[in-house]
């Protein structure tokens, strides 16, 4: 599935057009929570994902995000991010927009970690969590 969302903007979650070595590029270089990642790695991930959408410039990557699922009853999504000469324009609202409220997984429990970024998933429908959720930290 392809959306227009401006002239040459687009999103797509076709997972053959991603651009690996850009989207490892971006994540292993610049994010905060994927540093040092492995291209391997990042590929495997790409491979498992349910779903990735991607956000393009005619070509050029400037977006992605992934999420994974159990089909049935959660999806967590995962990787966030836009191009920062390409912010603040409602570029990543649009693309979120896209992975959580079309497609299979829309009716679905999801999930996510965030430092900062709460106003932003406040405004797709995510809430802070209750007392209810757990996590397990992998081994150190
Ligand atoms: C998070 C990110 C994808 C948002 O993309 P974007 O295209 O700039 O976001 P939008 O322009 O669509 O903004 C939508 C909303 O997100 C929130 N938001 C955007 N940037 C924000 C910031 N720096 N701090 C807090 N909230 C922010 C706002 O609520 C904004 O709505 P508003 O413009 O009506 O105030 C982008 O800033 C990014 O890639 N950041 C670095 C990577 C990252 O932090 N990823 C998320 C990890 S959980």
């Amino acid at each position: 599935m392809k959306r227009v969302l401006a002239a040459g903007l687009e999103l797509d979650d076709d997972k053959t057009r991603i651009d690996r070595a850009e989207v490892h590029r971006y994540l292993c270089d610049e994010s905060y929570w994927a540093a040092g990642r492995q291209r391997e790695t990042q590929d495997r991930l790409i491979d498992e994902a349910a779903r990735v959408v991607g956000l393009y410039d005619g070509e050029q990557q400037i977006g992605f995000c992934r999420a994974v699922t159990d089909g049935v009853s959660f999806v967590y999504l995962a990787d966030v991010y836009v191009l920062e000469e390409h912010r603040g324009r409602g570029l990543g609202e649009a693309m979120l927009r896209e992975m959580v409220e079309r497609g299979d997984l829309t009716r679905l429990k999801w999930l996510l970690h965030t430092s900062d970024m709460h106003p932003l998933y406040e405004k797709l429908g995510f809430g802070v969590p209750n007392a209810k959720v757990m996590e397990r930290l992998p081994p150190p």
